[in-house]
């Protein structure tokens, strides 16, 4: 079985102390493949760095909204320069965050919009935060997507109803499921995953945030996809090996990354002579 973390914070401190003990668990877990995402501009030459040191390693490069206030047009030239790195799969997470609300509204909309044309411009897939701002965050994908045909992306942990996930997936997104899928009481997110189905679905951690139910209150790692490939098992009445291949598949085509030797649990995620 060979699943992909199509989000994780792997560059995040809480994974200081031992990042490669982490990294070997998820490999047993059969977790081969990892995409770390940007969040503000000090932390990009980290992720960069890590996914230069571990195969099966990959990066995106954006700017989170809750530090939107922080974007400009250096920022935007440094983006578009790191987003040419090898590794770089994606532009993310970038997004509107109305829940929290660190940046101001506008704000996060400007910096989304750029970043939006930014990936549309180098034909690079999106991966989007999204709070308590379902309708904005459709109005301005559905403005990006109108302007780019062959616009991509994901809506990282998916919190939409059913309505909104069929015209995501009709636009050709992917909803990203984790940890909250496994929560009890999570009607919502049941719903919205068996109207669109394993066609829109990729698999996610946001680790070492959004712990799956047996970990809740702890610390999230990429090896507990596993927990989630299984919930969604029960709840779509599959097997769980056709859960992986199916979701593994999904990102493979989203992300432009070899389902070869990479996505191999064996020979990925060990470091490069
Ligand atoms: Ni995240």
């Amino acid at each position: 079985m060979i699943l992909i973390d199509t989000h994780c914070h792997l560059d995040d401190s809480a994974f200081d102390p031992d990042r490669e003990e982490v990294l070997a668990r998820a490999r047993m877990a059969g977790v081969g493949t990892l995409i770390l995402p940007g969040v503000e501009p000090e932390g990009i030459p980290r992720v960069l760095a890590l996914a230069e040191r571990y195969r099966g390693l990959y990066a995106a490069v954006g700017i989170h909204p809750h530090v939107a206030s922080t974007f400009s047009p250096q920022i935007l030239a440094q983006l578009r320069a790191w987003a040419r790195h090898p590794r770089v799969v994606a532009i993310g997470e970038i997004g509107l965050d109305f829940y929290r609300d660190r940046s101001p509204r506008p704000v996060q909309r400007e910096a989304f919009r750029a970043q939006l044309e930014l990936a549309g411009e180098l034909g690079l897939p999106v991966i989007i935060h999204e709070r308590e701002a379902h309708e904005a965050i459709m109005q301005e994908l559905e403005r990006w997507i109108a302007a780019r045909p062959g616009a991509r992306g994901v809506l990282h942990a998916f919190s939409g109803d059913p309505g909104m996930a069929r015209i995501a997936v009709a636009w050709g997104f992917f909803l990203g499921i984790g940890g909250p899928l496994t929560y009890p009481r999570a009607e919502g997110l049941w719903a919205a995953v068996r109207a669109v189905g394993l066609d829109g679905l990729v698999l996610e951690t946001d680790a070492p945030y959004l712990p799956p139910q047996p970990y809740r209150g702890r610390r999230n790692e990429p090896a507990y996809l596993r927990d989630v490939a299984e919930a969604l098992a029960q709840l779509l009445g599959l097997p769980v090996a056709h859960i992986a291949q199916q979701t593994t598949a999904n990102a493979c085509r989203l992300f432009r990354i070899p389902q070869g030797p990479e996505g191999d649990p064996v020979r990925s995620l060990l470091r490069d002579p």
